[in-house]
């Protein structure tokens, strides 16, 4: 048998909804069925949902397992039970949002999403390297976020959590190239799911004790409003997302970045063409604080697509 043949191994993390969800149930369903995936979530409870979306791959091309990216047990154990042990294609999907004046939130809450976020998949990481390293070969993909290359007002330790998988991953990238081990990370900008409901859920609730009039009211007035009209026109769907994904697993000479967003492009732009982050900076806090309106017009004027996307996702 020629091993490029056999079924690769995909474990992915957070898979309960969303992203992890939909990228496992394509890769189960491949056509050329290239892939046997466990698709792990933390709440075994919450996978009615996947296995009524997988169908027949259920058990054939899918299997569902217990994994809570923020327990080295877990970790453990949820590696013990793949047959042979080893992962070929290592998905970092797992993740936690959270929003609002930095004053009013707790160092406990931007504690966890450190945890989740970065340190999640660091520790999976370390858990599947050694094997990859003895086979000297593998891939891991990283769903990062745009706000891994940018900074977004009000998400000051969100995007920091992305900013750092992007400076761990692109760093560790270096090494492993040495022992044929790709790394890829995955940007894409809204998507629609369970996450924003689960963000502006928390956000209706919280009162943000600490942080002062003027800042709660740029936060609800301005911000809450121009969000929901970024997911409104520049959203993607979850499959829209699974399907890129799907494209950097199957490719021989995976990206190190991917932005899933043509849309969004223009807005990543404004930073990539000026180093000094002026330009970026300047212009989104214009956009914010000045021109609101302009702002929401710019995004509908982007969702229609009346005019050229110059810059495509690579
Ligand atoms: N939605 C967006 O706009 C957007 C944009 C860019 C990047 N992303 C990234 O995409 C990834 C997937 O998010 P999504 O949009 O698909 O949202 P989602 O539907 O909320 O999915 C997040 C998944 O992560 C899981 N999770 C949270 N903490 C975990 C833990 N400790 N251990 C294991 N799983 C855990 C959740 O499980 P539970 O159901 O148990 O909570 C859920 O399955 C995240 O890394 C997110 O940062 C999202």
């Amino acid at each position: 048998i020629n091993m490029a043949d056999l079924p690769r191994t995909v474990l992915i993390s957070g898979c309960s909804s969303g992203i992890g969800l939909e990228l496992a149930v394509q890769l189960a369903r491949d056509s050329r069925q290239r892939y046997q995936v466990v698709a792990t979530m933390r709440d075994l409870g919450k996978k009615g949902t996947l296995e009524a979306a997988a169908g027949e791959a259920l058990g054939q091309t899918l299997t569902v397992a217990q994994l809570d990216v923020c327990s080295d047990e877990s970790v453990a154990q949820c590696l013990s039970c793949i047959q042979g042990g080893e992962v070929d294609v290592l998905v970092n999907n797992a993740g936690v949002g959270l929003v609002g004046p930095l004053e009013g939130l707790s160092l406990a809450a931007m504690q966890k999403v450190f945890d989740t976020n970065f340190f999640g998949a660091v520790r999976l990481v370390r858990a599947v390297l050694p094997g990859m390293k003895r086979r000297r070969q593998g891939h891991i993909v990283v769903v990062s976020s745009v706000m891994g290359l940018q900074g977004v007002v009000f998400n000051d330790v969100y995007a920091a959590s992305k900013f750092a998988l992007e400076g761990f991953f692109e760093s560790l990238a270096i090494q492993l190239l040495q022992f044929n081990i790709f790394i890829s990370l995955v940007e894409p900008g809204p998507v629609g799911t369970a996450f924003e409901e689960k963000l502006l859920e928390q956000v209706s609730t919280a009162q943000f004790p600490g942080a002062d009039p003027d800042t709660l009211r740029y936060f609800r007035d301005l911000y809450l409003p121009a969000s929901r009209e970024l997911f409104r026109c520049l959203g993607q769907s979850p499959q829209d997302v699974a399907q890129a994904i799907v494209k950097v697993i199957g490719s021989t000479r995976p990206p190190l970045r991917r932005q899933t967003n043509a849309r969004y492009c223009a807005l990543t732009a404004l930073k990539a063409v000026d180093p000094s982050g002026r330009l970026y900076v300047r212009s989104a806090h214009r956009l914010l604080f000045r021109w609101p309106r302009l702002l929401g017009r710019g995004l509908r004027c982007l969702a229609c697509d009346c005019f050229p996307t110059r810059v495509r996702p690579g």
